[in-house]
């Protein structure tokens, strides 16, 4: 299997390894914490997970016995943002995964005020706020980690996913903000940058969207592979897919190529997305 290139400059995981590791992660409950849940119990870490589906969250715990705790919890409410963090400490947490997130797709004309402040308020503003508050925890361990779930549209502007595209771009700015600040402490912050992945996140229109336009679509396990090759080699940059590298790329260096290239694309990304934007199935209102 060929791993995805990126940027490496912090340390690979510290001795101890995956039995050492403490790991609060957020959005277990969906397709890629599920997946990454799988993955970190199986190199032997401890994590505590969460989402607000409990029933789903149990699912995990009953999977991987003595090693996964769980705990449900909006992200968006201070409260329960205040519990994770507690029992994070008590647990002694020393990686957080930050992979909770929504998607909106829809053209932005058509997108709601609640609709743009779901997306800032969970995919930023809680994110932030949840990674503020576990810092002194982290800054406290022996080795400590912030591991951002960020997205090709965190670098690529596209149609239709303007208000995602958004928080993903700040949430990429974070990341190099935060690691930059961290860069004498033991604490490493790594961003990866998955491509589109089939998990609900994606509704049945914006598959067939991916299909139309030849866009190749991740397994959550892949995702997850990759995200463990990251931590394990300390890539601080992680972006999935050959293209998606390439096209990342281009876009930094040569803006107008990717511009025509969009352009072109634009009437099947209209055809698909023009009718009112859809919620992921398990976001609400
Ligand atoms: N799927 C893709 O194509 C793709 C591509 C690139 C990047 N990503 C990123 O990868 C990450 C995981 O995405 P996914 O595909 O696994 O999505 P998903 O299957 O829709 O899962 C989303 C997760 O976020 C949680 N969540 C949503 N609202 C929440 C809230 N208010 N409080 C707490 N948790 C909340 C959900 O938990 P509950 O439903 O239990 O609340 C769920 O665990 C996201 O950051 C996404 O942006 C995904």
């Amino acid at each position: 299997m060929r791993w995805p290139r990126g940027v490496s400059r912090g340390p690979a995981l510290p001795e101890g390894g995956w039995p050492a590791q403490r790991i609060l992660l957020t959005g277990a409950s969906g397709g890629i914490g599920q997946a990454l849940v799988d993955e970190f119990a199986a190199a032997g870490a401890r994590l505590l997970v969460t989402g607000r589906r409990g029933d789903t969250l149990e699912a995990l715990v009953e999977r991987h016995p003595g090693q996964v705790t769980a705990m449900t919890a909006d992200l968006t409410r201070p409260k329960d943002r205040a519990a994770l963090i507690g029992a994070a400490a008590s647990a002694g947490c020393n990686m957080l995964v930050n992979a909770a997130g929504v998607n909106r797709v829809g053209l932005f004309e058509s997108c709601s005020d609640e609709a743009l402040e779901r997306l800032i308020t969970l995919n930023l503003t809680a994110t932030l706020q949840l990674t503020r508050a576990l810092m002194p925890t982290l800054l406290a361990a022996r080795h400590g980690w912030v591991v951002n779930l960020g997205s090709t549209f965190g670098t690529i502007g596209y149609p239709g996913q303007v208000g995602y595209c958004a928080t993903k771009f700040a949430l990429r700015g974070f990341s190099q903000a935060l690691r930059r600040e961290l860069a004498d402490t033991r604490v490493r912050v790594l961003h990866v940058s998955p491509r589109a992945t089939r998990t609900a996140m994606n509704a049945p229109k914006v598959e067939a969207m991916n299909q139309a336009l030849g866009n190749a679509m991740d397994t959550p396990a892949r995702v997850a592979s990759a995200v463990r090759h990251a931590i394990e080699h300390g890539r601080e940059e992680t972006q999935l897919g050959g293209p998606e590298r390439l096209f990342t790329r281009l876009n930094s260096l040569l803006p107008s190529l990717v511009d025509r290239a969009l352009a072109r694309q634009l009437p099947v990304i209209r055809r698909f997305v023009a009718t009112p934007g859809e919620a992921a199935p398990h976001d609400t209102p």
